[in-house]
Parts: structure tokens; sequence; C-alpha cells
């Protein structure tokens, strides 16, 4: 898939259409947004605070329903579907959310393995995995520290660690380099661009233009509400 064309609608993971969302008492967030991914699909999603970036992926993890419009996911219209079946969903999709949401009390292991635990996974992959990410984002030493004692650059990891731990199909990343100096930005990026050639669909909300300037993947942006694809054109050809 080329880098700045949306995917055709066959292959799209979700088809958003013509999706408003306005929240009490008429406050627009999003206003007839349309927008498909394709399985596999690495895609920024930029705009200013305000904007509707989170809005738009909390829809995208059933946190919010749209006001108006329509969401498929896997080809199913995502409002046709039973409690049960959203949830079944729901778990395959790995949210690192913009204001962490980690249990404060318990240990960096312990709410990276909560995620795999509740899957019943083997408790030694749970180890290794967690391992595995912590050195991934430079947080091996800080293991059994509670969560609380975190900087916020280390909590925002910390939850990014616990969205991939699964590794899911889908991975939604609010604000994922808010907190973060550029060493522990490269480290996050590294992940998810590890985990897009593995072929994880990622979707990144961000206004911080660093870590989409020089990528190569689609961008589109958030204005007041209403998206628009970004075409970047390369001026170091
Ligand atoms: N729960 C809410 N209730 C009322 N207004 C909200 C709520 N969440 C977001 N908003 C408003 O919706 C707009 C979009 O917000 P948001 O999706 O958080 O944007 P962004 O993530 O781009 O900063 C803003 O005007 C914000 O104040
Ligand atoms: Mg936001």
């Amino acid at each position: 898939m080329t880098s700045d064309t949306a995917p055709p609608i066959d292959t799209a993971l979700i088809d958003i259409v013509k999706v408003t969302k306005t929240y009490p008492p008429d406050i627009m967030a999003l206003d007839e947004v349309s927008l498909a991914v394709g399985h596999g699909e690495m895609i920024f999603l930029t705009g200013v605070s305000g904007a509707g970036k989170t809005t738009l992926l909390k829809l995208l993890c059933f946190l919010e329903s749209p006001t108006m419009g329509l969401i498929e996911m896997d080809k199913k219209d995502i409002s046709k579907l039973s409690g049960h079946a959203l949830q079944k969903m729901r778990q395959h999709i790995g949210v690192a959310y913009q204001d962490f949401r980690l249990l404060s009390k318990q240990t960096v292991y312990q709410n990276i393995a909560l995620a795999m635990e509740v899957r019943y996974e083997n408790p030694k992959k749970i180890k290794q995995r967690v391992l595995e990410l912590l050195a991934n984002l430079g947080l091996a030493d800080k293991i059994h520290t509670p969560t609380s004692k975190l900087s916020r650059g280390e909590q925002q990891r910390v939850s990014i660690a616990r969205a991939c731990a699964n590794k899911p199909p889908l991975i939604l990343a609010d604000e994922p380099t808010g907190n973060l100096d550029p060493a522990a930005t490269s480290l996050v990026m590294d992940l998810f661009n590890r985990l897009h050639e593995e072929g994880t669909t990622i979707i990144i909300a961000t206004h911080d233009q660093a870590i989409w300037q020089k990528s190569s993947h689609r961008i589109v942006n958030l204005e007041n509400g209403k998206l628009q694809e970004i075409i970047k054109v390369n001026f170091d050809l």
C-alpha cells in the first residue's frame, strides 16, 4: 500500500463513514468524519489540542458512541453488535490512553502482566513478554516500582507496554510521546515500527510533529472535528 492513498474499502479493518460526535450541551467534537484504515496500516492522526483526536480513538475502542454515522470494524457495524461481541472485539484492541489509566498501587510488572493474565496466558510467557517490553522501552530498572512512584514519562511508557503486551492486531495510542524526551520517543516509535512490520494496525494520535515528519505513513489531520488527509511533499527529492 502506498503511503498517501486510502486503502481500498474491501481491505479496510476500520471504516468510519460520516461520523459526527457531539457532547452535551452542543459541543461538536467530530463533524462528518470519514476514514478507512487498512489491515496492517500505521496512521498518524494529527491536530491541535481540542481537535477531536481522543474522541475519535474513544469511538474506536467503544468508550463513546457516535451521535451520527457508521463505524465498521472487520466489516461489522459496531452499533449492531451485542455487548458480548463488543467485549470480544475489544480484547483485540490495545489502547494506550492519553491519561494512562494505570493501577497506581501496583508495580510496573503487575500493571503490564495483568493485561495478559486476564487472558489466562502462560505465566512464563507473561514474564518473558513483560521483560522484553521493559527492555525495549528503557524501563527494566523500574520493574518492581509502584506506578505512582514513576515520572509521567515512565508512566506513559508503562501504559504503552500494557497496550502492546498481547500483541493485539490493532493498537490505538493517544499522544504516546506527549511526556517523553527524544530518546524515550525513539524507543516508543521503534517498538511501534517493529509491531507495524509484524502486521499490527496502529493509529497514533499526536500533536508532536517530530514523530510524523520523517515517517512515510499516512497522516490524517483533524481541525475543529473535521478530518483531512495530508499529502506530504518530499522536498528532499
Ligand atoms: N466528555 C466530554 N464532554 C464534553 N466535551 C468534551 C468531552 N470530551 C471532549 N470534549 C470536547 O470535545 C472536543 C474534542 O476533544 P478531544 O477529542 O479530547 O480532542 P483532542 O484529543 O484532539 O485534544 C474539545 O472541544 C473538548 O473540550
Ligand atoms: Mg487528546
